[in-house]
């Protein structure tokens, strides 16, 4: 099964799941992180169902929700129905459907470990930021829980900060730093006999207002 196949099935149970990984403290760290300002445009790569698009909205944001999986894209609208500050646009880690240097913020929560190339992935969320603006990522620390490859379709166990950090300097972004998001992924196999547990980490850079596409 693909990575595709396997959330366009769990779609519809995806918040009840997410509520189960882990909580709003995710959102609200990478949100305060980037020190958001209303009325500004951020991009949510692999938004699922619209968990961080929610806490950007609510900080009066406008929003481009971007997702590989169309039954994810369309839990989102019947969620925020109505609203016109929010754009939903189908499209895959190497090519966003998004032109470069448009969006004032990217983020990207639980997504990076699903992508194929992290290096590739970061560098086309940076594309599409404008100068000045703010890349935050939330994800696992690196973990050795196979369970969630084989069950959860993860394709990394986790990252070591140092090898984001260096993902983000390498894709032209400075005053990158990593820290705790003081939380934690938790998930239980579906045989119930092991459980994870593995703190997440925020990372953070800024495009320089000098940088070339
Ligand atoms: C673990 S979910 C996280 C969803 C959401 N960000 C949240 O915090 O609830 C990962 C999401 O990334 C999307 N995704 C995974 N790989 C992708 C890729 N290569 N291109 C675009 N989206 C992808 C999945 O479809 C899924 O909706």
């Amino acid at each position: 099964m693909s990575s595709k196949q396997y959330f366009d099935e769990v779609a519809s149970q995806w918040d009840e799941m997410r509520e189960g990984f882990f909580s709003e403290a995710v959102r609200e760290k990478a949100i305060s992180v980037a020190n958001v300002k209303s009325g500004r445009l951020a991009a949510d790569i692999g938004a699922g169902s619209g968990f961080v698009t929610e806490g950007l909205i609510q900080k009066g944001l406008k929003v481009i929700a971007v997702d590989q999986s169309e039954a994810m894209l369309a839990q989102m609208r019947q969620k925020f129905a109505g609203r016109d500050d929010i754009d939903y646009r189908v499209g895959e880690a190497e090519t966003l459907p998004l032109a470069d240097a448009t969006v004032d913020y990217v983020f990207a929560n639980m997504y990076l470990h699903h992508v194929e190339s992290p290096a590739a992935a970061t560098k086309e969320m940076v594309r599409v930021l404008k100068p000045g603006g703010k890349l935050v990522i939330t994800d696992m620390d690196e973990h050795a829980f196979e369970f969630l490859r084989t069950e959860q379709h993860d394709r990394w166990m986790g990252f070591r900060r140092e090898d984001v950090e260096r993902w983000f300097a390498e894709a032209g972004l400075r005053h990158v730093r990593t820290d705790c998001a003081d939380e934690e992924c938790c998930a239980e196999s579906t045989g119930g006999d092991e459980q994870a547990r593995v703190s997440v980490f925020v990372a953070y850079g800024e495009k320089s207002r000098a940088h070339a596409p």
